[in-house]
């Protein structure tokens, strides 16, 4: 599996820009946090750059052993290996998905007062952290307050909003945001890179911006378009359900209903996949917005469509995107929210 095989080992190998700068500074200065709170979407580098952290200070051959002036793990060393094997007693990994309660925190708890037996610090990674209980949160809070010295505590959500504030303000958040873009495409081309894989730049990024933002699934995808041996933009975006499917945009710009009906039946003839394209159009119109706007240095074509028909449209498609769920033919949600669009904006009824 790629997205095993290419799991970060190390700081410089976290292809998320921004985390990769933050992680990177914490570490150059001199003294070290206690608590953090990694927080990003699925599949963006928190479980990985939590092991990379822990290994860096417990690392035997870097700065923190007074070794090197780096603070890149060696990943060979004795305690590198066995945090990469998870059999370091130093390192406690816990999913709070299911370990949530009061007594499981208090056993952690009760393990932050031993010291570390083969490293530097004892690290706690808890993932999946917003799913701890409250009784469990309040027990936990003392301890982020005044950990131990040989302590660190890496919780990592992919939902902030769940996290108690009185948390939070005790963490140095992280934000892993969602993956952007290019970050994603560099990942792609490490991968290639070493697998020898000869892929047009053009479709790594096809991959890349159809990744849903998270690494996880674009080193998936890749894997499966090595597997199929598939090598043109055709049959990516054939592959992706997305064929084709910047041209809807432009043909309903044109408020031309009976050819953009006639392309959404074109498409579901071709076994198009009517969530990626729901997905993929809101991803346009959201990007067309702050294009509009100027809000972000993103280029791109402007399209034609007003800001105030483009939160409509977005507004239809979001309907349609929960319809999905309730419809027996994958094509309807999508040609009511064209049918009703066109009827609002030309203001009159359609034949
Ligand atoms: N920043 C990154 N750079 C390169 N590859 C990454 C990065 N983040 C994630 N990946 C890839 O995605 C996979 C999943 O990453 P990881 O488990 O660290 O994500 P996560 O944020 O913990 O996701 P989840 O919230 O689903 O647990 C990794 O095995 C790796 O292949
Ligand atoms: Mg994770
Ligand atoms: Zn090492």
């Amino acid at each position: 599996m790629f997205y095993l095989k290419y799991r970060p080992q190390t700081i410089f190998e976290i292809d998320n820009l921004q985390a990769k700068e933050t992680i990177s500074k914490i570490l150059e200065s001199k003294t070290l946090p206690h608590a953090f709170l990694f927080v990003g979407s699925k599949g963006t580098g928190k479980t990985s750059t939590a092991r990379i952290l822990a290994k860096a200070v417990n690392c035997l051959n870097n700065k923190f052993s007074h070794k090197t002036s780096s603070y890149e793990p060696c990943n060979k060393c004795a305690n590198c290996k066995s945090i990469g094997l998870s059999s370091f007693t130093d390192v406690v990994e816990m999913d709070a998905a299911s370990n949530r309660g009061i007594e499981e925190i208090k056993n952690l708890i009760r393990e932050t007062s031993f010291l570390p037996m083969s490293g530097g610090y004892r690290v706690f990674i808890i993932d999946e952290a917003h799913m701890i209980t409250n009784e469990g949160f309040n027990a936990l809070l003392k301890t982020l307050e005044e950990p131990p010295n040989s302590a660190i505590f890496i919780l990592a959500t992919t939902n902030l909003e769940k996290v108690p504030k009185t948390i939070v303000s005790r963490c140095l958040k992280i934000n892993f945001g969602r993956a952007n873009a290019t970050d994603m495409f560099s990942m792609l081309k490490r991968i290639t890179k070493n697998e020898n894989i000869d892929l047009h730049d053009n479709l790594l990024k096809l991959i890349a911006g159809h990744s849903e933002n998270s690494f996880r699934d674009a080193a998936k995808i890749l894997e499966e378009v090595t597997f199929q041996k598939i090598k043109s933009v055709d049959e990516l975006e054939k592959f992706l359900g997305i064929r084709g499917r910047g041209d809807l945009i432009e043909i309903i710009e044109k408020k031309d209903v009976k050819t953009a009906l006639a392309w959404i039946n074109n498409f579901s003839e071709n076994g198009g996949d009517f969530k990626n394209l729901i997905e993929d159009m809101l991803n346009q119109l959201h990007r067309q917005i702050l294009i509009k706007n100027n809000i972000s240095d993103i280029e791109g074509k402007k399209t034609t469509l007003t800001l105030n028909e483009i939160s409509l449209l977005m507004k239809l498609l979001i309907e349609a995107y929960q319809n999905l769920k309730n419809t027996p033919i994958d094509s309807i949600p999508v040609e009511i929210a064209l049918t009703e669009f066109y009827n609002k904006v030309e203001g009159k009824k359609l034949i």
